[in-house]
């Protein structure tokens, strides 16, 4: 399965000139595609234990309100039948079943992957103007949706006035289009969308992708830097007379070199602090002392939950599963984590790579494809 782009573009040429740079719309996107969840399916899906869902519902005077979930069964039984939103974010994660439909989205790097996000909204609701953050490719997946962007330059991002669903102010629409199923509109971060259910079997999903910030740099690769960080101190053996409260120009000089050689990274260093940043949101799963299931070459699967990242470094590769590192072989690295399924051969294994994927299967990152149903 993959992406039907409009008018013979490419793959690479959507990389090249829509993505992270302006929206595509790409009508019939994944041709014949019907929905595997149903909105009553999905109704049924926010009440489990230990997922993330939403309801947005819009009253009278326009307000916009949140709830968060799992929600109790009554819960439907008061909404009504206009103006509001069922969103489950994590959808691939907690059914895992779900995780093909991701298939077509994985010529992007596995760790930009964020989640599968599912809405439902009656006939006429929506969640309000806003922007994302991320890239997000925004399926329709039953009915119809009426989305609206503004493709502008430079869009008008005011946010309303205490508003926590941080809705924008004065959206202004320079396209409209309707989605119907198997269509796809993605959107690069920061463009203002609204989009609104066109009748009453409107379910939209959401294939959404992440990227760290200079804040997660900065807070991830700092923590871990301080747990082993060699003291340096200030020094000012060369001072000049005359100084009172001032911070003399050679001071701020050696305030930065201070910092710059405190930030400084070797290549290893770089490679493990980031594969740690890139996966450290990946969940393990069972205890680690438990003993590894016998594997004799059936194929695997990642834990839906995984995030897996590697880095080549020539024959030899370093792979990060959950933030944790292993140093294995770059073709391990290759056939293991390049697609959510693989099979290897047991006999091909070198003996650095073997043990990790015992590891791997003793913690659950890695379970047998027939395990799950
Ligand atoms: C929705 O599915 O209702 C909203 C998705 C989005 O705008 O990001
Ligand atoms: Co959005």
């Amino acid at each position: 399965m993959h992406l039907h782009w409009p008018n013979g573009l490419t793959t690479q040429q959507f990389l090249d000139e829509y993505w992270q740079k302006k929206p595509l719309l790409i009508q019939n996107a994944l041709p014949g595609f019907e929905t595997p969840v149903t909105p009553d399916e999905l109704a049924g899906m926010s009440l489990e234990e230990g997922t993330t869902p939403r309801i947005i519902t819009q009253d009278a005077s326009g307000d916009y309100q949140l709830e968060h979930g799992p929600f109790a069964e009554d819960r439907y039984t008061t909404i009504g039948d206009k103006d509001w939103s069922l969103l489950i974010t994590d959808c691939e994660k907690h059914w895992p079943e779900l995780m093909d439909w991701i298939e077509p989205f994985r010529f992007l790097p596995r760790w930009r992957m964020d989640d599968l996000m599912i809405s439902f909204a009656p006939d006429k609701a929506s969640v309000g103007a806003h922007i994302d953050e991320y890239d997000v490719f925004l399926l329709q997946a039953s009915g119809t949706r009426r989305w609206q962007i503004d493709a502008s330059t430079n869009p008008d991002v005011t946010i309303v006035e205490n508003s926590t669903l941080r809705l924008l102010a004065n959206f202004k629409a320079t396209d409209t289009w309707e989605l119907n199923p198997g269509d796809v509109l993605y959107l690069p971060p920061g463009v203002p969308h609204h989009g609104v259910a066109v009748g009453n079997d409107c379910t939209t999903w959401s294939i959404g992708f992440r990227a760290p910030s200079n804040l997660d740099v900065l807070d991830v690769f700092s923590e871990i830097l301080l747990d082993n960080l060699p003291l340096q101190r200030f020094q000012d053996p060369a001072l000049s007379a005359n100084n009172g409260a001032q911070v003399k120009p050679e001071a701020l000089a050696q305030l930065r070199t201070l910092w710059q050689q405190t930030t400084q990274l070797s290549d290893e260093e770089l490679i493990r602090l980031s594969g740690f940043l890139l996966t450290r949101g990946g969940i393990g799963v069972d205890d680690e002392n438990s003993p590894a299931p016998q594997w004799q070459g059936e194929p695997l699967l990642w834990h839906s939950f995984a995030q897996v990242a590697y880095v080549l470094q020539g024959e030899s590769a370093e792979l990060f599963v959950n933030g944790d590192a292993y140093h294995c072989s770059s073709s391990f690295a290759k056939a293991v984590a390049d697609s959510n399924t693989f099979t290897i051969n047991n006999d091909e294994l070198s003996d650095i790579d073997r043990p990790i994927l015992t590891k791997l299967l003793q913690t659950g990152a890695l379970t047998f494809v027939d395990s799950i149903d």
